[in-house]
């Protein structure tokens, strides 16, 4: 951008150019790998007749959707999205140690803090990486993907993770018919990597309304408390007005692809397939019907397993790369859409080309790595353990163990005292006895 047309030029003190800041050559930022990861359990339609109020006709008819996994005991966000996270590397055929940056988009963290990123990094054994989560709701995965391929364009990182982890089973309302039937818990993964090589992530557009933020909630720790006590909300369910955000939602998926496809000069027509936020078939259908390209180059997968949040861009995506539906030169697009309200769209020019050889050489390194991580998780947390104690809580530690010992001598010794004094007590008693019954007494002496 020249000097005139860079806007904030006159509000700005000119810095140094430092020796160490070289020009740098344009950085693209490719999908490199993906895997996706759903739990074994299966909920149906027909199971949930038994739950709630409703039935397989309504559910099919309204939302396209048949099923939805949902995530057992032992399974959670962190379980998932490392599980879905391991397939992407083992695509791209990188190492944890090589990534630089791993960003969770959820909306169902185990904690507010530490991050699910954090624990994933812990369990990948990612030893190099940043780590955070991201919060855009069922838009996440393309904020997330946005944000990464952003920071690779701009040099400081090269090869990032970006996961959307969901276990929306978890704070749904088993009561709330109009939304129990739509989630379903999963995960799924890419790896991006920069290169000087044109194509992979072409333009994204991110965009959010706050004023419909009462449409879709999930109230958490600090949320007010007039806001949880009108009856209809609750701490840590979710609710939603269907109706709001299904018009919501036909409204800016087709004008947030077409934005993002003029960036880069591109018409709905050049798409080869579409990747949209598994809500509803009918959002699905309205998205092809809007863009004015057909029904099979708008993916969709809502049936198996219901509306996942930020995970079902990414397990589509999985998906699609699995089933052959997407080849190297392809253009794509995902565009996102939830709470917030938020909404992203993102074009991508398709470049990956797995090699089956170079996977199966770096297969056991990485397996190295992850059991290197476990080890390493009771290890490091150990020594942690004995390291956060303060020089006074060492002194105090050490003194009460001295002590301890010094008590523990005491008794010791008055013990051995106490047998040795009557081990000689008994002693003595039997030599007097024996000198009482060998000398002969004066008497008998004199006779
Ligand atoms: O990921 C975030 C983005 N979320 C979305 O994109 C969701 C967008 N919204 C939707 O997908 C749809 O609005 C729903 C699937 C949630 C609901 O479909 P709808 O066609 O908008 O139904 P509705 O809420 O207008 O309800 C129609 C009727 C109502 O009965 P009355 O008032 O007409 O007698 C509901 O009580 O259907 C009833 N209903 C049900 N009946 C059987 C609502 N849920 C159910 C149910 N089973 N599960």
């Amino acid at each position: 951008m020249s000097d005139s047309n860079d806007r904030s030029s006159h509000r700005l003190y000119p810095g140094r150019v430092l020796a160490g800041q070289k020009p740098r050559p344009p950085r693209y930022a490719h999908i490199v790998g993906w895997g996706m990861e759903v739990p074994e359990q299966v909920l149906t339609n027909r199971d949930l007749e038994a739950i709630v109020d409703t039935n397989d006709e309504w559910i099919t008819t309204r939302t396209g959707i048949k099923e939805r996994r949902i995530a057992a005991q032992h399974e959670t966000t962190t379980t998932l999205a490392t599980r879905a996270a391991q397939k992407a590397l083992d695509v791209a055929d990188i190492l944890p140690s090589e990534l630089d940056l791993i960003i969770v988009a959820t909306a169902t963290p185990e904690h507010i803090f530490p991050s699910t990123a954090s624990l994933v990094q812990d369990r990948l054994g990612a030893t190099n990486a940043g780590a955070f989560d991201l919060s855009a709701a069922c838009s996440g995965f393309v904020y997330a993907l946005d944000v990464a391929a952003s920071k690779i364009r701009t040099g400081s990182v090269n090869t990032v993770l970006v996961i959307g982890a969901e276990t929306l089973s978890r704070v749904v309302d088993w009561a709330d018919r109009g939304t129990c039937i739509l989630f379903g818990d999963g995960a799924g993964a890419v790896v991006l990597e920069g290169s000087s090589v044109p194509g992979g992530i072409l333009s994204s557009v991110l965009r959010s309304d706050g004023t419909g933020w009462d449409l879709l909630t999930l109230p958490t720790v600090s949320s007010r408390d007039t806001y949880l006590q009108d009856g209809q909300h609750e701490m840590h369910r979710i609710y939603m007005d269907g109706r709001g955000v299904f018009r919501f939602a036909t409204r800016v998926i087709g004008e947030s692809i077409k934005e993002a496809l003029e960036q880069v000069g591109l018409q709905p027509d050049d798409l080869d397939l579409v990747i949209p936020h598994q809500a509803n078939q009918r959002i699905i259908v309205y998205a092809a019907k809007t863009l004015k390209i057909p029904e099979e180059r708008v993916y969709s997968n809502v049936a198996r397993y219901g509306n996942t949040s930020a995970a079902s861009i990414p397990i589509a995506l999985a998906e699609a790369a699995a089933e052959g539906r997407i080849k190297a030169g392809d253009i794509v697009a995902f565009v996102g859409f939830g709470g917030g309200l938020t909404w992203a769209a993102m074009v991508v020019e398709w470049t990956a080309v797995p090699s089956k050889q170079a996977y199966t050489l770096t297969r056991g390194r990485r397996k190295g790595e992850y059991a290197l991580a476990s080890v390493r998780r009771s290890v490091v947390r150990w020594w942690r353990r004995l390291m956060l104690l303060s020089p006074t809580t060492w002194i105090v530690a050490a003194r009460r163990v001295l002590t301890q010992q010094r008590a523990q001598f005491r008794e010791r010794r008055s013990e051995l005292r106490e047998r040795a004094q009557r081990v000689m007590e008994r002693e003595g008693r039997s030599k007097s006895d024996r000198s009482a019954d060998a000398e002969p007494s004066d008497k008998e002496a004199r006779e």
